[in-house]
């Protein structure tokens, strides 16, 4: 057998490239972009952005995905193998997305309800009648049914493995979401003469209302948007040989996500300006009431058409969101095969399980179920999980990407010598990280611009987050600061010196299990 056909991984270039754009693209894109540029100054913030993409994104993501190259195995054994020591991270970025998974299936739960209504009668309109999204939300049972749909259909994905769960679903989906993307948006584009006003409203450059926040505000957003710091790149990346080029991957899987974001925004933005003008510039516009309430709004206004229109714009966000979700669970289901030896079905099974138990409370939680009895600390779950995650956490995962691969991967040369990034260009070429002319810049970015950037928008998104919500937020920091704690106590006295896998265990397993 060939050391190709021997690895456990993507068959191909392009199906790894789509599952993880997959990944990428998502709730972030659809949802979060637009609407945060056009409270943070238009083309301003658009600028900002692809800037960060370029000089942070595309940098932690190439440490991620040649950090689960160079492994050949799931976060935990991809960090301890820079220094024995980080595998804590490799937990850590373990447990995040499995935080993650237990709220995204909330929205994407919503999402499907909402797509699968599209269809109702116009004299009834559900989805755009006003009071409709609050109703359905509050309700304590059928928000979690949708949510078991959506963890389903993840599960199912994962469950047949990496070649022909993930690969097959993202070359399917993945054409699909662009196309459904493409015909929304050039509809949206030809609604009449408010479009203008509307791009105008999100494309216009005006940098006096992004200032310091919009900035940070753009960084978030490109981290979130990249799925970086969540392991997931290191375990779709241990899922590819030296034949997938990591430096050509990493740049159209960020083009990619960059051009969905952008797309979504015109298709939305023309959509509001055409027929809700009244709505640009104010809150309406902003968190979960775009989607759900102005959006089916807008979609009632367009007639008939408009059930279509809905039907194939909610359908596109449930796929962004279905590919963010099989790629977070992932994460999880390969350390679980590979740590405890356990065949996939299993593993998976057991994940979802345990993800579906802890979305209820959430789902309650954020629906204001039980009167909105559900809180923890003046927060509902969903928000204190997701600022917990992306606002505290991610960063600390890029982070540690970076000095893993800008610190720690060369133990050859003395300290004196390591400090020199052309030192580090050196080790990381030697240790078969190719990503030609660019390698030199790589080596100073992962090294010096990387941790400080990722730095800076930790202290002060930490900072302005409690600016604006008040000292209570100090709680998100705390149980972040435990959960790092925690990952650190139980990878020290479980994991240091045990055997935390490989992929190939994964072939071993499921070969066995078929002689038994
Ligand atoms: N990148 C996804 C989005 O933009 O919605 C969300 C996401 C997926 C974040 C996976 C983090 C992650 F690990």
């Amino acid at each position: 057998m060939t050391e190709t056909k021997k690895r456990n991984g993507f068959a191909s270039g392009i199906g790894f490239i789509l599952a993880a754009a997959g990944s990428a693209v998502g709730l972030g894109n659809l949802w979060g972009f637009p609407y945060k540029t056009g409270a943070n100054g238009g083309a301003a913030f658009v600028i900002v952005y692809i800037l960060c993409v370029l000089l942070m994104g595309s940098i932690v993501l190439v440490a991620e995905m040649y950090l689960g190259r160079r492994a050949q195995a799931n976060p935990v054994t991809a960090y301890a193998k820079t220094n024995k020591n980080l595998g804590f991270v490799g937990l850590l970025v373990i447990v995040i997305p499995f935080l993650i998974i237990c709220y995204y299936s909330v929205l994407g739960g919503w999402t499907f309800k909402f797509a699968t209504n599209s269809f109702q009668p116009i004299e009834q309109a559900t989805n755009s009648s006003p009071t409709f999204f609050g109703a359905f939300i509050s309700n304590p049972f059928e928000p979690i049914f949708y949510t078991l749909i959506f963890m389903l259909l993840a599960g199912i994905v994962i469950m047949g493995g990496v070649k022909g769960g993930i690969e097959k679903a993202s070359k399917v989906l993945m054409p699909i979401l662009f196309m459904l993307l493409v015909i929304v948006a050039v509809y949206c584009l030809f609604l009449g003469e408010g479009v203008g006003k509307g791009l105008d409203f999100y494309l216009n450059p005006d940098f006096s209302a992004l200032g310091f926040d919009g900035v940070l505000a753009a960084m978030g957003q490109a981290f979130y948007s990249l799925s970086l710091g969540m392991g997931i790149m290191v375990s779709y990346g241990s899922y590819t040989g030296n034949e997938i080029k990591i430096g050509k991957s990493i740049a159209m899987i960020a083009i990619f996500d960059t051009l969905v974001a952008l797309i979504g925004g015109l298709a939305i933005f023309s959509a509001v300006g055409a027929l809700q003008p009244e709505l640009l510039g104010t809150d309406a516009l902003g968190g979960v009431t775009l989607m759900y309430t102005v959006l089916p709004q807008i979609f009632a206004q367009m007639g008939s058409f408009g059930q279509v229109v809905s039907f194939l714009f909610f359908a596109m966000v449930v796929i962004a969101a279905l590919t963010s979700v099989i790629s977070l669970l992932e994460v999880a289901t390969q350390f679980v095969i590979q740590k405890f030896k356990i065949q996939r079905k299993k593993a998976t099974i057991i994940l979802c399980g345990l993800c579906f138990v802890i979305s209820i409370p959430i789902a309650w939680s954020v629906g204001g179920a039980f009167d909105g009895a559900i809180t923890l600390f003046g927060f509902d779950l969903l928000t204190f999980l997701d600022e917990m995650t992306n606002t505290v956490l991610m960063p600390v995962g890029a982070l540690f990407s970076c000095l893993a691969i800008g610190w720690f991967i060369d133990k050859s040369t003395s300290v004196k010598q390591r400090i020199n990034p052309m030192q580090t260009f050196r080790a990381l070429e030697k240790d078969g990280l190719e990503i030609g002319g660019f390698g030199k810049v790589f080596a100073f970015m992962v090294k010096y611009v990387g941790p400080l950037l990722i730095l800076f928008i930790e202290i002060f998104g930490i900072r302005g987050k409690i600016l604006t919500n008040g000292t209570h937020y100090w709680w998100v920091v705390i149980f972040s600061l435990v959960l790092i704690a925690l990952s650190l106590a139980v990878y020290l006295i479980f994991f240091k010196n045990s055997d935390t896998g490989c992929n190939l265990d994964e072939l071993v397993i499921e070969e066995n299990a078929k002689k038994e």
